[in-house]
């Protein structure tokens, strides 16, 4: 008997442009199949900084990586303000991703195309130095922070800013696990919390926070 295939569910997504992004959901799959609150705040947060707050952050032409994508809506939100953006996760969420990136495309200014990337596995088939990397919700389970961890250091060049946005979650090991990561990476990286009254003014919320990341003693 053939699989049933998975049913989807669309959370839209309103662009101070006027238009809405659309971003199909799967109720069946693993938890890339849904936005999370994290991607939201980041992608609105892409949008307020780069239209409205004297340009702080300006996509268009740049490179954009986004690693852990899910459904894509912060890569999608990053090609829609003008760059190339390459969204990537692991095998499995590939189909979804490129729906995502076929239902918007009439939205798109820069460009957007899906890769496989498995952290801490090669990333020779992604630009190299990326201007931007976007991480959302991305810190959640302990064996992939190492790998996480290798893959943000093998990518970002000196001049690479990854912006991380992540949940401040207090169940289970979720506090450890996010102090273990934030230890491990300042090893390597200078991490700047962006303060809630630069978030976007509507998509905020005081357990979710956006880090500006860079590699160290470059500036
Ligand atoms: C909680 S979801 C967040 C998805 C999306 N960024 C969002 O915020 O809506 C975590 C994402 O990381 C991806 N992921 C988990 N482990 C990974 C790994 N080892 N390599 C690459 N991606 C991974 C999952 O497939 C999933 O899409």
């Amino acid at each position: 008997m053939a699989a049933e295939e998975p049913g989807y569910f669309v959370r839209s997504v309103h662009l101070r442009s006027g238009a809405d992004l659309r971003i199909k959901q799967c109720d069946a799959g693993d938890v890339g199949c849904v936005v999370w609150d994290a991607a939201l705040v980041l992608a609105k947060y892409l949008e307020t900084s780069s239209f409205y707050r004297g340009g702080l952050h300006t996509f268009t032409g740049r490179s954009v990586v986004e690693l852990g994508s899910g459904t894509g809506l912060v890569g999608l939100m990053a090609s829609v303000l003008g760059a190339h953006v390459t969204v990537t996760d692991l095998e499995d969420m590939q189909k979804l991703l490129n729906i995502n990136i076929s239902d918007n495309k009439h939205l798109v200014t820069g460009s957007v195309e899906a890769k496989v990337l498995k952290w801490g596995e090669s990333v020779k088939d992604l630009p190299s130095e990326p201007d931007y990397i976007l991480v959302a919700d991305c810190i959640y389970y302990e064996q992939s922070l190492e790998p996480l961890l290798r893959t943000l250091k093998e990518l970002a060049g000196k001049n690479s800013c990854i912006i991380c946005c992540y949940e401040e979650r207090t169940m289970g090991n979720n506090p450890e696990i996010e102090i273990c990561f934030f230890k491990l990476l300042q090893t390597d990286f200078e991490i700047e919390e962006i303060p809630l009254d630069r978030h976007d003014e509507k998509y905020r919320s005081e357990d979710i926070h956006i880090l500006h990341i860079r590699r160290k003693g470059i500036h």
